[in-house]
């Protein structure tokens, strides 16, 4: 059994070991603010600010995928406010992808730099060219949203120093990726994707083995008031059960569909890792236990890409890992690419009957 099978296990039977005769087989859904706290504050729970019970479930599950200690945020970009807040000081100078997805950049340059924290911009194939210890921090996203390349976590975090390495895992999941074993300090992801693969909430998530970061992460959640309401977080972890089944699917038909994307005569160009030919392939095959289920390509120009979209039997919305597959063109959010270049993310469909959608769609497109 490897590991991937032995931790999807432990997730599934992860409540029977200590279930009583009698309880729910689900996990309950426990909605409150406040919990009985009569004389000292020492309790499992004490305010629904600090934790809820079926948060701490969600964390348990998590904490198995991870097999470090996870904390849930109200959305990936929560988690990626809390390490640059929780963990950086004025002077501090953080390295980080100039091609991944763009909100980070947002929050550095708008936010983060009035307090003194300084970044710097690389693209994501080039990270393993710069020093990381010269920096307090190196943020990777690897594969990167959109454009799919990847770098080599292992190589980074050896050469790290006193640099916090931390790895944004939303494109891969810890199914596909662990950064935390090729020597990263934090994995953070946003679970609003596959993690919860049903297009229905928001949530985020970090895990670590330092203690110490886990323990100042806590404080800024508890302290700056960003916590999953409880409804969220159970399901959550109701899709996160099915994770490990969806990704099978996903990845298995990205694989299909990519390869007939590259042979295609309207395709001028498409990324994904699983692809022999792709710049990503050697490390990806590497790191990754699979290439994943989003895959980039390029169309003549806009109107040919939103034509194939609107033809094609994809859901037109700006997100990925759903059981849907989706697509969108990432130039109508100003992202560095050519006009063409679509996001597709693969879903649970059966491969061929969405490929006979995609190529009938890709035929009509180019007519
Ligand atoms: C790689 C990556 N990280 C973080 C985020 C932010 O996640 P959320 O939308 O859950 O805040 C996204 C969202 O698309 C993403 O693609």
């Amino acid at each position: 059994m490897n590991g991937n099978d032995e931790r999807a296990l432990r997730l599934l039977h992860r409540r029977q070991a200590r279930a009583q005769k009698g309880d729910p087989v689900a996990l309950p859904l426990t909605l409150t603010s406040s919990f009985h706290l009569p004389g000292d504050t020492q309790a499992p729970f004490s305010y629904a600010r600090f934790s809820n019970p079926t948060l701490a479930e969600l964390e348990e599950a998590l904490s198995i995928l991870e097999e470090a200690e996870a904390l849930m945020f109200p959305s990936g970009m929560a988690t990626i406010s809390a390490v640059i807040f929780a963990l950086l000081a004025p002077g501090d100078r953080v390295l980080f992808p100039a091609d991944g997805y763009y909100a980070g950049r947002v929050v550095l340059d708008r936010f983060a730099a009035r307090f003194g924290i300084e970044a710097d911009f690389c693209p994501t194939a080039a990270m393993g060219a710069r020093d990381p210890a010269a920096y307090r921090m190196v943020f990777l996203e690897t594969p990167s949203n959109p454009g799919l390349d990847v770098c080599d976590i292992a190589a980074i975090c050896a050469r790290k120093g006193r640099a916090l390495v931390v790895v944004d895992n939303t494109t891969a999941t810890p199914y596909l990726q662990r950064p935390l074993d090729l020597g990263a300090d934090l994995v953070l992801a946003s679970d609003t994707k596959a993690a919860n693969g049903h297009s229905d909430l928001l949530a985020g998530h970090i895990a670590g083995r330092d203690a110490g970061l886990m323990a100042e992460l806590h404080a800024w959640r508890s302290f700056a008031g960003g916590i999953p309401g409880a409804f969220e977080a159970w399901a959550l972890h109701r899709g996160l059960q099915s994770l490990e089944v969806r990704l099978e699917r996903m990845c298995r038909t990205a694989g299909l569909v990519a390869e007939r994307l590259a042979a295609h005569p309207a395709v001028a160009a498409v990324r994904y890792p699983g692809l022999a030919s792709d710049p990503s392939h050697a490390i990806a095959s590497r790191q990754m236990a699979a290439a994943g289920f989003v895959i980039s390509f390029t169309l003549a120009d806009a109107d040919t890409a939103e034509r194939f979209i609107a033809a094609a039997p994809l859901t037109p919305a700006t997100s990925f890992g759903g059981l849907h597959s989706s697509a969108e063109r990432r130039a109508r959010w100003g992202d560095d690419v050519a006009e063409g270049f679509i996001r597709l993310s693969i879903g649970c469909e059966p491969a061929e009957a969405l490929w006979a959608g995609l190529a009938a769609a890709l035929d009509e497109a180019a007519a």
